[in-house]
């Protein structure tokens, strides 16, 4: 089957929601792709920051299966273990010895959680305590509540109106979020680092500045870690890496292995809003996903695979340095452990990342001007070498085409 029929097939089968990049990938290992003619590719992209042990790892693999052949599915009118288990550990991992966790099927779905628990503790507190205050560039995901939080008014213009209860302050203004919080407002919602908005670490006075706020007006800080948890930072948790403690924790992606999940994590009297009825979920929480994101933590763990994320950053900092002295067209790179950005002195990021795609190098363009290499945590320094002459390659042949000058 070539690309031309899937194409072909796809066009006359699928709603057009997807622009997609020209290849089909049919096997992954560890962190290499292989396309439908055996070529194989360096994954630095992890299907979205999601498969951060690599592609088809074992210990998710057969957790899986023993769990399959075991007990799939019987709804949450029943007490399944390996869900619990998975919510102890995630507690554990934070230090909140008092979380409390939900689970569902996608970070949009952790984001809808979190707004109804948020909105949930503001009417326990006064009934018309339900705004919330998000950061422009953020993203949380595609469903309607998570997408009023997202913090790009493009994405909301199709399907507006949406409602009129959050409101966006500029992604790194303390002053303007001051201004925007009041005593109506149920929740704070951001990311540590902000991954669809271009990978943009907020700055500590951003973050402290949220904290004290929510102190002071008895608001819920939400630190959305959907793309930042499970260990990218170089910590379980994005928050781990700055001086403030959320009080309510978004997690997806990379939670599941691959395998779709979301949760949420809240710990002290955040913990207390939800009662029974509030939200459920028909699949959330499964025996067969909590079996892999178990798995998933075990292994980060055994490996020392979280700690060794901050270092590999710092050697991912590197190579970006060198491409930045090499490229004219390369100006800087952002971002924390192994989720950083390569920032272009223009918006040719599409065009780069399509050549690198050449250069059998997976990458995206998060921005215009920006290029995300979110790379398993599995990777090795001769992996970042690999990647920092496929990038190179990349960037020279997207000079070549443009000119050298902007
Ligand atoms: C920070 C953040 N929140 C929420 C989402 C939405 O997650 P999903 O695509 O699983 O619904 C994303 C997806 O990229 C994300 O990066």
């Amino acid at each position: 089957m070539s690309l031309a029929d899937l194409r072909a097939r796809e066009d006359a089968a699928l709603l057009p929601t997807y622009a997609r990049q020209p290849v089909a990938f049919v096997e992954g290992r560890g962190a290499t792709l292989y396309d439908d003619e055996g070529a194989a590719y360096l994954d630095f992209l992890c299907g979205l920051s999601v498969t951060s042990l690599g592609h088809a790892h074992p210990a998710v693999a057969d957790a899986v299966d023993a769990q399959m052949r075991r007990l799939v599915h019987v709804s949450n009118l029943f007490y399944t273990e390996p869900q619990i288990a998975l919510a102890e550990r995630l507690g554990a991992l934070a230090g909140w010895d008092d979380a409390r966790a939900f689970f569902c099927n996608s970070g949009a779905e952790a984001n809808e959680a979190a707004i109804k628990l948020a909105r949930r503790w503001g009417k326990q507190r006064d009934p018309g305590k339900v705004r919330v205050v998000s950061l422009a560039g953020g993203f949380h995901g595609r469903t309607l509540a998570a997408l009023l939080a997202t913090g790009s008014p493009a994405k909301h213009a199709p399907f507006a109106p949406l409602g009129d209860w959050v409101t966006h302050v500029p992604h790194d203004d303390p002053e303007a979020l001051a201004e925007a919080v009041d005593g109506d407002v149920c929740a704070i919602w951001l990311e540590v680092v902000q991954g669809e908005g271009g990978v943009r670490p907020l700055s500590a006075a951003m973050l402290a500045t949220a904290r004290e706020l929510c102190d002071r007006y008895d608001a819920l800080l939400v630190a959305d870690e959907v793309q930042t948890g499970i260990g990218r930072l170089g910590a379980w948790y994005g928050w781990q890496t700055t001086d403030v403690v959320p009080d309510v924790v978004c997690l997806a992606k990379a939670l599941g292995g691959g395998l779709p999940i979301g949760a949420i994590l809240a710990h002290g009297p955040a913990a207390g809003a939800f009662g029974p009825g509030d939200h459920a979920t028909t699949f959330g929480g499964g025996p067969v996903i909590a079996s892999a994101a178990l798995a998933v933590l075990d292994t980060l763990e055994a490996e020392g695979l979280v700690a060794r994320a901050g270092e590999l950053g710092a050697a991912l900092s590197a190579r970006l340095d060198a491409l930045v002295e090499r490229h004219d067209l390369a100006v800087g790179h952002r971002g924390r452990g192994l989720l950083q950005a390569l920032v272009l002195d223009r918006p040719v990021a599409a065009d780069v990342a399509a050549a690198a795609l050449d250069e059998r190098l997976v990458v995206n363009a998060v921005a215009p001007d920006a290029i995300r290499l979110a790379p398993p945590l599995v990777i090795d320094e001769a992996d970042l070498d690999t990647m920092a002459e496929r990038l190179s390659a990349a960037l020279d042949r997207c000079t070549a085409d443009q000119g050298a000058t902007p």
